[in-house]
């Protein structure tokens, strides 16, 4: 994980603040002895809270103030103001808190305060135990979420990966440009599962669930028996079929196994064609050039990422990429690759000692259609997440759920979604009736440009400008009908968290 500042600026809030510094709704960044403190006033209340997020360290004061909660500008994570709890990931972990007291017309912050639990549920009737398939962003976020909220029941995670629940979005990221250290991969610490009483096994497949019998059977033919299960496979990258594919020198990227090999090959690779250019693909692609490798990317489409974001964001990444040295072969597809060659139904031939592909994955929906589970490009699931089976949940890449913002159902392939969809389905394993309502969020990162996208627009018929994508600085709103379905922004991070408020409450009514 990136780190917050190590020295603290602003105002002694331990000295104390006038109040009349301080409005309603405003935030102020100061210090307490060595730690960076975030005093907020809102609704007639004065909170101290840590003023970094537990995620990647953003600046909460840089954020938003959104019914008792702040929204991190960075990646939107939502942190209760009164308890310092993670509301809404991709943070994990709590902020820290401090007492605030107002005396004589001036603010003090003072000592720090421990850790808050929930309370313990009243009586309800919670799952014997559960089973979690799949130990990815949704799965280890469901598995917290249940220990959060003082479920003591049995919890075991099936991973079909060799590697605990890792930092999926820094693999094409800070960790393959060699920027990251190993350690901000794992999402917790060896012992937490342990300590947690979570069984993580992993490379453990499940082949089968028999949702009437409440099992579920491992590969090794052992089965397992659950109170509740939540389905939370993820998705696999489509493999290329052309001659050549399977190259020992053709890469995909989706585990850190794939990440580690990856890395190892472009040590001693001078030249890298990634084919698709899709975030993966040229998250790759910038990441390849930091480690120096001249990088080629084909794609078959006129812009990078048009369909998703549009013609003016396409331009936008394109130039990025190119000023940092990669060529594009647009309007392309691969027809074969040799050890040394890439070649292009253009009837180029690309040079290659390495090779990515990154052209999409495919919701792994094998399970769930083998168990008769409601599946409709994707794993059918209501506003709880619950599938066409009692008492079994989807999460993440794999569900297809109600979406009141769009008014669509949706299948989304977010990290951010992904664990929020796993909090929710914990929750309501629980019994709390949550309906997910969230808007989708996910950020890319090229170089030092971050797009932030709110929202989902799988086909839009207009799409709105405010700013100059050139410079950087835009917000594109993609519309259908009268409908917002997304807001997407570089360089605002403000207004993506005040479309995600928007698009929210547009959807409540
Ligand atoms: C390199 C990379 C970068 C990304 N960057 C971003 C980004 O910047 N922003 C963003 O929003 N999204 C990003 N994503 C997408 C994001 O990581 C996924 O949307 C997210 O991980 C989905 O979470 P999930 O829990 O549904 O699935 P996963 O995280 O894929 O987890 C699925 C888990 O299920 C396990 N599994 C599958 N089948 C079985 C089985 N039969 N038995 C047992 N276990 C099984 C797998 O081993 C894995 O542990 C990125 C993805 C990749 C690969
Ligand atoms: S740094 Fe706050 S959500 Fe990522």
């Amino acid at each position: 994980m990136a780190e917050a500042p190590s020295s603290p600026s602003g105002p002694d809030l331990a000295q104390g603040v006038p109040l009349q510094d301080l409005a309603d709704g405003a935030m102020l960044a100061g210090r307490v002895g060595d730690e960076a403190v975030l005093l907020v006033r809102q609704g007639g209340e004065l909170y101290a809270v840590a003023a970094h997020c537990t995620h990647y360290g953003g600046p909460l004061a840089e954020g938003l103030l959104v019914e008792g909660g702040v929204r991190c500008p960075w990646h939107h994570a939502c942190f209760d103001l009164r308890s310092g709890r993670p509301v809404r990931p991709p943070a994990l972990n709590d902020l820290n808190r401090w007492s605030v007291e107002e005396r004589d017309g001036r603010v003090f912050v003072g000592e720090a305060l421990p850790e808050e639990l929930p309370p313990r549920p009243a009586a309800a009737v919670f799952p014997e135990s559960v089973v979690i398939i799949g130990g990815g962003a949704a799965g280890n976020a469901a598995a917290e979420t249940l220990r959060r909220e003082r479920y003591e029941g049995p919890i075991t995670i099936f991973s079909a990966d060799s590697a605990p629940p890792c930092d999926r979005p820094n693999l094409s990221k800070d960790y393959l440009a060699g920027t990251a250290q190993p350690d901000w991969i794992p999402l917790r610490p060896d012992n937490f599962y342990a300590e947690q009483r979570i069984d993580l096994r992993l490379d453990t497949r499940v082949t089968k669930i028999d949702p009437a019998k409440r099992t579920v059977t491992l590969a090794d033919g052992s089965e397992a028996s659950y109170g509740a299960l939540l389905l939370a496979t993820g998705a696999e990258p489509v493999r290329l079929q052309v001659p050549g594919a399977d190259l020992p020198h053709v890469h995909v990227l989706r585990t850190l196994a794939d990440c580690d090999a990856l890395i190892a090959a472009a040590g001693s690779a001078r030249r890298c064609v990634v084919i698709g250019a899709s975030f993966i693909g040229l998250e790759v692609a910038a990441s390849l050039r930091k480690r120096k490798l001249d990088v080629h990317v084909v794609a078959p489409e006129a812009r990078p990422m048009e369909r998703v974001l549009g013609p003016e964001l396409g331009d936008m990444v394109k130039a990025v990429h190119e000023a940092h040295g990669v060529a594009f072969h647009l309007g392309a597809n691969v027809t074969g690759i040799t050890k040394d060659r890439v070649r292009l139904s253009t009837g180029e031939e690309l040079e290659a000692d390495l090779v990515v592909t990154g052209i999409g994955v495919r919701p792994n929906l094998a399970l769930a259609e083998a168990a008769g589970l409601a599946v409709d490009h994707g794993v059918t699931v209501d506003a709880f997440l619950q599938t066409s089976a009692p008492g079994v949940y989807a999460a993440g890449d794999i569900a297809r759920w109600p979406d009141p913002i769009t008014g669509d159902d949706i299948r989304v392939e977010h990290w951010v979604l992904a664990e929020r969809h796993g909090v929710f389905a914990a929750r309501n394993m629980l019994g709390q009736k949550q309906p997910f309502a969230e808007a989708p969020f996910f950020w890319s990162q090229h170089y030092h440009t971050v797009i932030n996208y709110v929202g989902h627009a799988e086909k839009w018929d207009r799409l709105e400008i405010d700013g100059d994508p050139a410079k950087h600085d835009c917000a594109v709103t993609y519309w259908r009908g009268d409908r917002k379905l997304a807001v997407a922004t570089v360089g605002r991070d403000l207004d993506s968290l005040r479309a995600e408020v928007a698009l929210e409450r547009q959807a409540a009514g």
